[in-house]
């Protein structure tokens, strides 16, 4: 009896020494390659590595255009030293490892001192990679500094409030549900490679005005002109009419589009954030039918391009 109750005590004092330790830290992991966080982090692995950020060195795109990073200015941003130490606005510059990892975790997530930096003032800040509260993760500030050499954060700047958000996570990184319920962010950045991100940006209206058919769109969704950023992307309004009935070739209405710098013939067609723009159509076809066709490259035929929307208005009299 006595040596089973010395037993416990001892016991007993073990686990108070457990409890009073000085809380011991979950060992912290020296990080120098994201291949590290995909380890530990695999929802936000399997988002990110489908997206583009993770494709933007391998991008055949990319290469075609800096004639395979001959064009060393073209590394920048495609396979980037982290953006957190340099100051907010400053251009990143390139690094010199894991390039084929594009815009990886520690792109957006390095600190100078070793952790990873968050928005979460909750963050665990014993988990092995020793997360931090950094102000500029939840900021228009961190994406500024790739994002804004098209001016897309200047647009957002001037867009409405409604569609504005606090930033841009509030639609490029929606509310995820990680393991065990933590709330997270969805890292696949989906957008004009994507048909839904497509046809949440704008909206498309076919309806008599007047005894006019008109067609009308408007740019409900997304926060910034449309389309947004690369000068190359195009977004084609299109219309068919039926004639006796018979279908005619499509007809191009409108390009929206921010055209190249030495395309001095062009100006920017681009929709600003929460605008409208319609198109008066004929009243004597017994049929209309519109559509937008979005194209990554402006000198794409309609038929590699993305038919976005399309609306048909018959003519009952
Ligand atoms: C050895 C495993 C491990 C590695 C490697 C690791 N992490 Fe973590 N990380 C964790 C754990 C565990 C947490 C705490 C998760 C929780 O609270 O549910 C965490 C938390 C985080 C958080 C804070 C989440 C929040 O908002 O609460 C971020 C951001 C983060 N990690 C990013 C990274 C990045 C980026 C890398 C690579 C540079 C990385 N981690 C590498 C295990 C790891
Ligand atoms: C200041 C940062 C920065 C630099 C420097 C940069 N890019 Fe980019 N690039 C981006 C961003 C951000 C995107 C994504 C924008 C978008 O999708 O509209 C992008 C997208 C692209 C795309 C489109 C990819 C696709 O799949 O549609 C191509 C092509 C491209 N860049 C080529 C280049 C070339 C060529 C150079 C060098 C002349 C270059 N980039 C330099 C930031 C940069
Ligand atoms: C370190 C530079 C960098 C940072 C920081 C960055 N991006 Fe990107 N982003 C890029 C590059 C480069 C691409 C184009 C990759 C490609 O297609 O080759 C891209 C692509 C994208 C795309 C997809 C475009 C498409 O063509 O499908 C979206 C959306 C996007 N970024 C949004 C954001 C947002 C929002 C932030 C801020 C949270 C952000 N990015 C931060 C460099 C960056
Ligand atoms: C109201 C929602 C919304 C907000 C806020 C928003 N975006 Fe977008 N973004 C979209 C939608 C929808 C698209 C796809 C259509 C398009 O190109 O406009 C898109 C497209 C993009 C693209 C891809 C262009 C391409 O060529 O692939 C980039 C890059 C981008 N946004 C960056 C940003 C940045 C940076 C911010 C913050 C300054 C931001 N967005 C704020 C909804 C939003
Ligand atoms: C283009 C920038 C960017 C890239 C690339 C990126 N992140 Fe994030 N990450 C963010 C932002 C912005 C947030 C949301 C703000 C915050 O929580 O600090 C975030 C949040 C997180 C979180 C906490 C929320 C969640 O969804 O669980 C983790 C963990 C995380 N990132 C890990 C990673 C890992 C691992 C990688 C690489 C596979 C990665 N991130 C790549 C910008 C990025």
């Amino acid at each position: 009896m006595k040596i089973i109750s010395a037993f416990l005590a001892i016991l007993g004092i073990a686990a108070l020494a457990l409890v009073l330790a000085p809380q011991q830290q979950s060992p912290t992991t020296e990080l120098r390659s994201s291949t590290q966080c995909l380890e530990c982090h695999a929802g936000v692995a399997a988002e990110w590595q489908d997206s583009h950020h993770a494709f933007a060195y391998e991008n055949p795109e990319v290469r075609k255009l800096s004639n395979d990073f001959a064009n060393q200015e073209c590394i920048a941003c495609h396979a980037p030293q982290p953006v957190l130490t340099f100051e907010a606005g400053e251009r990143v510059l390139a690094r010199q490892s894991q390039r084929g990892l594009g815009v990886d975790c520690l792109a957006c997530h390095a600190i100078t001192n070793g952790g990873v930096a968050t928005s979460n003032r909750q963050a665990n800040g014993d988990a092995p990679c020793r997360p931090q509260f950094v102000q500029r993760m939840d900021s228009v500030q961190l994406c500024a500094s790739c994002h804004n050499q098209h001016n897309t954060v200047e647009q957002w700047r001037g867009a409405p409030d409604n569609l504005k958000g606090n930033n841009c996570l509030e639609c490029h990184m929606p509310q995820v549900f990680r393991q065990g319920g933590r709330r997270g962010r969805d890292h696949a950045f989906p957008a004009s490679h994507d048909l839904n991100a497509l046809q949440s940006a704008v909206n498309l209206e076919l309806s008599w005005v007047n005894g006019v058919p008109t067609a009308t769109l408007t740019n409900d969704g997304s926060g910034h002109n449309f389309p947004t950023d690369e000068r190359s992307r195009a977004a084609d309004l299109q219309v068919q009419y039926q004639v006796d009935g018979k279908l005619e070739e499509w007809q191009q209405l409108y390009r929206f589009r921010d055209p190249y710098r030495d395309e001095t013939d062009l100006t920017n067609t681009q929709l600003p954030a929460g605008e409208s723009m319609s198109f008066d159509l004929r009243a004597d076809a017994q049929l209309v039918v519109v559509r937008l066709v979005y194209k990554t490259n402006p000198f794409m035929s309609d038929a590699d391009g993305v038919v976005v929307h399309i609306k048909t208005l018959a003519n009952d009299e």
